[in-house]
């Protein structure tokens, strides 16, 4: 029997919708946006690129072919801009609202442009959706809204308190959601995504997840810094089941909209763990590292242990047969291992 991801995307691909993707420069927003285009979807992004990039979307250009390229209608400009998110919501059936400044550090450095972007900019968003009459508003929430709760699995109604101002930014978005359900009979669906990771995900910068950050560290023959002892655990959810959550939440039935979703896999891997698979896919690849490995403090505003139940996307939205980390990884890693033999070459990379 076909699952529901494989029926709304047949139903996709038979009468394409017109799609709004905000952040579409960013990883996951240049990963939805190939999927969509390969299901000859129509596509408006809009973006600022303040952390995205033109070569993500030249990638998805390749990746897609001239034909579908041509589908796709880039907006450079910003959502803390109303006007903006107004001209790039016209005539749209499916917002899928990516955009936001990511990273935890980020907002305890810099709390006031994390907010005016992730919580200014998702009401304009949300208000130009809302007045297009657009069928399907799907927002980017995140597993940091569990803040300080203990438990786990982490189950969608038990909260705690917010450890950083990025975590309460998202946990606002939500607020928001469900005020204009009641408001303005207008829906959503939040996925609370659990740290993604795959292709394009960006290995450089002050702000770059771990599994980018030490693959390129890894490869590069760099130090590993591991925050904490190591035993710090993580449900990590490879892009593409995020792909496969926007698309079953924008075409979701209506007595599953206005709720928010863990989107993960369901599993526990501690850094530790994490680095040595990462190690042994390098020695699988015959590549050699050698990095160091130093064991700092423990970062403010990180939770100690996340892990997912995904009982309730499984059941309401359909959700099934997520990638598994080892899977996911095993496909980041080719091409990760393909971006740095362009950057440095191979014998570089294997005499390392
Ligand atoms: N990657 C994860 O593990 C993870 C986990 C939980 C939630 N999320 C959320 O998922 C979404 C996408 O994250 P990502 O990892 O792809 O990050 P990303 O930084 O790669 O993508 C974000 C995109 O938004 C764009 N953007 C930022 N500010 C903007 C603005 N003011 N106007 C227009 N565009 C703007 C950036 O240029 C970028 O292209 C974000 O909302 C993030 O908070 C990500």
């Amino acid at each position: 029997m076909k699952n529901r991801y494989t029926i709304a995307c047949e139903d996709l691909a038979r009468c394409p919708q017109r799609w709004l993707i905000t952040g579409v420069a960013g990883f996951i927003g240049s990963n939805l946006l190939e999927a969509l285009l390969k299901l000859d979807q129509q596509v408006v992004g809009l973006d600022n690129f303040s952390t995205g990039s033109h070569s993500n979307l030249e990638e998805v250009s390749s990746s897609v072919g001239s034909e579908r390229w041509a589908r796709f209608k880039l907006i450079e400009g910003d959502i803390r801009n109303a006007s903006d998110c107004a001209r790039a919501t016209q005539g749209i059936d499916h917002v899928s609202h990516q955009a936001a400044l990511g990273s935890v550090p980020r907002s305890l450095l810099d709390p006031v442009v994390t907010n005016d972007v992730n919580i200014g900019g998702f009401l304009n968003v949300l208000v130009a959706a809302r007045d297009e009459e657009v069928k399907s508003f799907t927002y980017a929430a995140s597993s940091s809204t569990y803040g300080d709760h203990p438990g786990l699995p982490k189950v969608e109604n038990l909260i705690g308190k917010p450890l950083s101002p990025y975590a309460v930014t998202k946990y606002v978005n939500e607020l928001y959601a469900d005020v204009f359900a009641r408001s303005y009979d207008f829906n959503t669906v939040g996925l609370r995504y659990f740290n993604v990771f795959g292709k394009r995900q960006d290995p450089n910068g002050a702000y770059a997840a771990v599994i980018p950050r030490w693959i390129a560290a890894l490869i590069r023959g760099e130090g590993i810094q591991i925050n904490g002892n190591g035993k710090t655990s993580r449900d990590f959810c490879y892009v593409e089941n995020v792909v496969q959550a926007n698309i079953l939440a924008a075409t979701a039935a209506n007595n599953a909209k206005n709720e928010v979703y863990n989107v993960a896999v369901g599993g526990r891997t501690t850094l530790n763990q994490l680095l040595e698979i990462l190690a042994e896919q390098l020695r699988n690849r015959k590549i050699a590292n050698s990095s160091p490995i130093r064991y700092g403090e423990f970062r403010g505003g990180d939770v100690l242990h996340s892990q997912a139940s995904i009982e309730k996307i499984c059941r309401l939205l359909g959700y099934s047969d997520p990638i598994h980390i080892q899977e996911g990884l095993a496909i980041a890693m080719n091409w990760y291992v393909d971006r740095f033999e362009r950057e440095i070459g191979w014998s570089e990379m294997k005499s390392l």
